[in-house]
């Protein structure tokens, strides 16, 4: 009896876990903010250090992508381009970060490190498409 019950509580827990991982569908992209003169070093440093730096940045960053300088985002990953500048809305970093693409391994900060690293906000989201569609200075 107690291991009937505690199968079906594994069997029930697995489907729940289904559940949630199916229903990680792609994101709708929030709007560019309306703030105007967005810079890197006064609006966008201090997002990008917060949620994404750690993993992007020092000897080994991964995807050879580093997102700790200005520079460094221009000059993207080991894919390429990761922003264009002002078309916020095909740029992979946005896609990625607002979690619009399909396929939910691309979302960052990937999902096992969301307790240490945590997902930008649409406010933030917004700030960083103004950015680059203002030309990503
Ligand atoms: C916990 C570590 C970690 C954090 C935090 C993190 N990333 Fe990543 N990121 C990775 C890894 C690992 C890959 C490579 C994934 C792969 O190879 O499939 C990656 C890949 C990417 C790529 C794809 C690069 C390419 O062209 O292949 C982009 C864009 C990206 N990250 C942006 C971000 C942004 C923006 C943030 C913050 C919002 C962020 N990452 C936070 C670990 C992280």
């Amino acid at each position: 009896m107690k291991i009937s019950l505690s199968l079906t509580t594994g069997f029930a827990a697995t489907c729940v876990l289904a559940l949630t991982l199916s229903a990680q569908a792609a994101n709708p992209m929030p709007p560019a903010a309306t703030k105007t003169g967005v810079t890197y070093a006064g609006d966008i440093k201090v997002i990008l250090d917060k949620s994404c730096a750690k993993c992007h940045s020092g000897d080994r960053p991964k995807a050879k992508l580093k997102l700790d300088t200005l520079a460094g985002i221009l000059k993207g990953s080991r894919n390429g381009k990761v922003i264009i500048v002002g078309d916020s809305a095909k740029s992979e970093l946005v896609q990625a970060a607002a979690h619009t693409t399909e396929d939910s391994d691309e979302w960052m900060p990937p999902a096992k490190a969301v307790d240490r690293f945590p997902n930008l906000t649409a406010d933030q989201i917004g700030l960083v498409r103004a950015w680059i569609d203002q030309g990503a200075k």
